[in-house]
């Protein structure tokens, strides 16, 4: 998780829906990330989950009408005009209506008319509710006047109807949040991740891949999207799932990658090929399962394209390409090598050498390679990882 909330005054506004408590939840470990979380629990709000859940988890009062403090009778303002961000979750259709419309009439759409900080509204409500025409229109002109809006999820709600309208799941909405508070340094850029192994079938059942998990080339996308890209991620089979905010192209075979990268990297500012594509596939691939009695004992390969030496060879003007590599020796030589073979912008070797760095692994250790300088990364959380290498792709 990003920790961009230490310090952080955060408002959050809590109308009147059953997914309420789930946002206790939430208040609770992002004040465990040290952030000043205040609720706004509106009137509606308070029926579904009381005050005292969320100052014992906020550690900080309450708030409820605007004139029920005595020490700040512009409560308003002051909450306005200190937030970093405000989060209204879950927002009723009635909540969307009146900020929609400029209305304040209670203390949370007041405060939002008060505050400049970025507003994000997760909405939820039944799935017809969220449909209606009025809510669409309503949604449509929060959108245009600025405000973030988190689609809600598809699944099954608390009236037993299913469709669209469950309050956003916490994995998504901290990454919006996390984005409203870091600096947009990729602000305008389209960037292309790719990221997971490969599988390259025998038959129906069987194929040769490797042990990538994906987790790098994922928190590369995900640091990109909190950083303001446009994110696009082309990813092999990966038990992860799709980071919000990223445009998730799922793949399964290096020639599938192939197709899926090529076709689209005219468009980008920035290509990162994490993915740990496979060099070969069989030579041949069955189309029904192959009995072991017909396999004899050597398997016969094809090489793959390299996608990444392709991208470097149609590299266009003013484009960035940013290679991988894991390694388990001579990681300068190696990445020097390939830097200048792939025409590369930068590279990332990966010193696959110890047992927490690399492949599965959360943490990684990383030499970072251009052709004026070498850095050597501190061994850390991928996540981080990730942050650092952005750090220096922004310099190129
Ligand atoms: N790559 C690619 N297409 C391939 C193979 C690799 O785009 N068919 C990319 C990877 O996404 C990664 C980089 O190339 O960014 C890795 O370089 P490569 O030379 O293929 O590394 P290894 O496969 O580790 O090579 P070797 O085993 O020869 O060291």
């Amino acid at each position: 998780m990003p920790t961009v909330f230490a310090g952080k005054n955060i408002v959050i506004g809590v109308t009147g829906s059953i997914a309420a408590f789930k946002v206790a939840g939430w208040v609770s470990t992002l004040a465990k990330e040290e952030a000043n979380v205040s609720v706004i629990l509106t009137e509606s709000g308070s029926r579904f989950v009381t005050p005292l859940t969320f100052s014992a988890l906020s550690g900080n009062k309450t708030y409820g009408s605007m004139f029920d403090d005595r020490d700040d009778p512009m409560v308003h303002i002051t909450l306005g005009q200190n937030a970093d961000i405000m989060l209204i979750a879950p927002a009723t259709a009635n909540t969307i209506a009146r900020l929609a419309n400029g209305i304040a009439d209670d203390l949370l759409t007041t405060t939002a008319l008060v505050t400049r900080a970025e507003i994000l509204i997760c909405p939820a409500m039944n799935s017809r509710m969220y449909s209606h025409q009025m809510t669409r229109e309503n949604i449509a002109k929060l959108k245009a006047a600025g405000y973030q809006l988190i689609d809600p999820a598809h699944g099954m709600m608390a009236c037993k109807d299913e469709g669209e309208g469950r309050l956003a799941e916490w994995e998504d909405v901290v990454e919006y949040m996390a984005k409203s508070l870091t600096p947009q340094d990729l602000s305008g850029k389209k960037v292309l991740v790719t990221a997971g192994p490969t599988r390259e079938h025998l038959d129906p059942a069987r194929f040769l891949s490797n042990r990538s998990s994906g987790k790098m080339g994922y928190a590369m996308a995900s640091a990109a999207f909190r950083r303001g890209a446009e994110v696009t991620l082309v990813s092999g089979p990966s038990t992860l799932s799709s980071p919000a905010g990223v445009a998730t192209v799922s793949v399964e075979s290096a020639e599938d990658m192939y197709n899926a990268v090529i076709g689209r990297a005219d468009s980008m500012d920035i290509i990162v090929k994490s993915a740990a594509v496979a060099d070969y596939r069989p030579a041949e691939t069955a189309r029904h399962k192959v009995k072991k009695e017909q396999i004899e004992g050597q398997l016969l390969l094809s090489r793959n394209r390299d996608i990444l030496f392709e991208l470097g060879r149609k590299k266009g003007e003013g484009q960035i390409l940013v290679g991988f590599a894991a390694e388990s020796q001579h990681l300068h030589e190696a990445g020097k090598n390939k830097l200048l073979k792939k025409n590369l912008d930068l590279i990332a070797v990966n010193d696959i050498s110890g047992n927490d760095t690399g492949f599965e692994s959360g943490t990684n250790q990383v030499l970072l390679i251009s052709a004026k300088k070498t850095k050597r990364l501190p061994h850390t959380s991928k996540e981080h990882t990730a942050d650092l290498i952005w750090d220096e792709i922004v310099l190129q």
